[in-house]
């Protein structure tokens, strides 16, 4: 299970950073069609009014307990239980420190003493010497001992210039989804994921090899965000020097070959293959042991295709859930749309190196994810961590 379609509650306190909510809001609604509930504090409602909340959740603004409007007395009580996920964002001190102490005096502070703490999420964001408090940090201590999920400010400019810069900016937005998105939803829970990450280098002689720029960032990527959700991930990692992190089972490779034996090997375990290593595609037809002496170089050298691993993949699969990526400059949707179709697979995530900012060796990459149906889902250019959470985020939606 993703963000995808979930009931999410926020709550709405007293701090500048509150205008930030509304954009959070809208990305919930309309990106991951989420049903967002809204409670605002009496100071939260001198920052902003709720029509902007209204506007963009859709759903009625709550901020008053004794509502004589409302038709069951017990419906903001009922809201917690049948939310997915409870959020308040921004978290002034001042609610932490009520929650802390078990004071229920307004809606939102009662609502969050009736709402489970593994659900519960504070983002914090308050004026730097506020932050070092010690009463506050005891009190976001007790939070945290008692399972409720903290997400800590950053540092950076605070909201006035007298405030200067210091901790106490809220998360950014994509920081505040991800968190909400990782701790709830180990939606890869108990699923067995390979993934491949990296070139490969097919050796002309002992120490001449042809190979492509790939680096494994992408790989690695993925295997740090399939770790993420709970999935047990093995990683077969090309030559690079990049290292995955240690927590991941990674088989280091060199050639095709190698690659294709290590997939195969594994292929059995795995209910998720992502195949985004760059495998060479040609080979030198007759490997020279030895190091060829400058003296003796050929004029040419006689080159054969490397094994389609993808391909023998998508004739094998059982149950597998199949992903490739292919690099394309032109044609790129119809000719990504072939390779689907020809290799089995159930997602194909084009990449166009010429796109700047995009493919090999980039931090970034910007992707069209096209799936067994021909639906074609274009996302903008952004972090290789952060489009592998998006990219497991549509997969989650597919998975048996
Ligand atoms: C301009 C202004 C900005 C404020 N910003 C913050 C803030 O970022 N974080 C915070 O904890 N309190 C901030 N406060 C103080 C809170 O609004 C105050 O403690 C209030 O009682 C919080 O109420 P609530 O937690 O019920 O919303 C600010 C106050 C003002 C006047």
């Amino acid at each position: 299970m993703s963000l995808k379609n979930k009931k999410i509650l926020i709550g709405l306190t007293g701090g500048i950073a509150i205008y930030k909510i509304a954009s959070l809001v809208r990305r919930l609604t309309k990106d991951y069609n989420c049903d967002v509930n809204i409670i605002m504090t009496k100071s939260a409602k001198e920052f902003m009014t709720p029509l902007i909340f209204e506007t963009f959740s859709g759903n009625k603004v709550l901020f008053d307990m004794f509502d004589k409007d409302r038709v069951v007395s017990t419906r903001h009580i009922d809201l917690v239980s049948q939310s997915d996920l409870f959020l308040v964002a921004p978290a002034t001190a001042n609610i932490v420190g009520k929650v802390a102490n078990g004071i229920a005096d307004d809606l939102l502070s009662t609502m969050l003493m009736t709402s489970k703490p593994e659900k519960t999420f504070f983002a914090l964001a308050m004026n730097k010497n506020m932050y070092h408090n010690p009463f506050f940090t005891m009190n976001k201590k007790k939070l945290y001992k008692n399972g409720y999920n903290i997400i800590e400010p950053e540092k950076g400019q605070l909201a006035t210039n007298i405030e200067g810069e210091g901790i106490g900016r809220l998360a950014d937005e994509k920081v505040i989804i991800d968190s909400l998105f990782s701790t709830n939803n180990k939606f890869l829970d108990g699923k067995n994921i390979l993934i491949t990450g990296g070139p490969t280098r097919e050796y002309i002689d002992s120490v001449r090899f042809i190979s492509n720029p790939s680096t494994g960032k992408m790989g690695i990527a993925l295997a740090k965000s399939a770790k993420k959700l709970g999935g047990n991930v093995k990683l077969i990692l090309g030559p690079t020097s990049i290292l995955p992190p240690t927590n991941i089972d990674t088989t280091s490779v060199i050639s095709s070959e190698n690659m294709k034996k290590a997939v195969f090997e594994q292929f059995d375990w795995a209910d998720i293959v992502i195949m985004s290593a760059a495998v060479e595609d040609i080979k030198p037809t007759n490997k020279i042991l030895n190091k060829i002496k400058k003296t003796d170089i050929p004029k040419s050298i006689n080159l054969t295709k490397t094994e389609d691993i993808l391909l023998k993949l998508g004739e094998q699969k059982q149950n597998q859930l199949l992903v490739g990526f292919s690099v394309e400059t032109e044609n790129t949707i119809k000719n990504s749309i072939n390779k689907l179709i020809k290799k089995n697979l159930d997602f194909i995530i084009l990449n166009n190196p010429n796109e700047s900012g995009a493919g090999f060796g980039n931090d970034t990459n910007r992707v069209t994810i096209i799936t067994k149906n021909e639906e074609i889902i274009e996302k903008e250019l952004m972090t290789k961590d952060e489009l592998s959470d998006e990219i497991f985020k549509i997969i989650s939606n597919n998975l048996p």
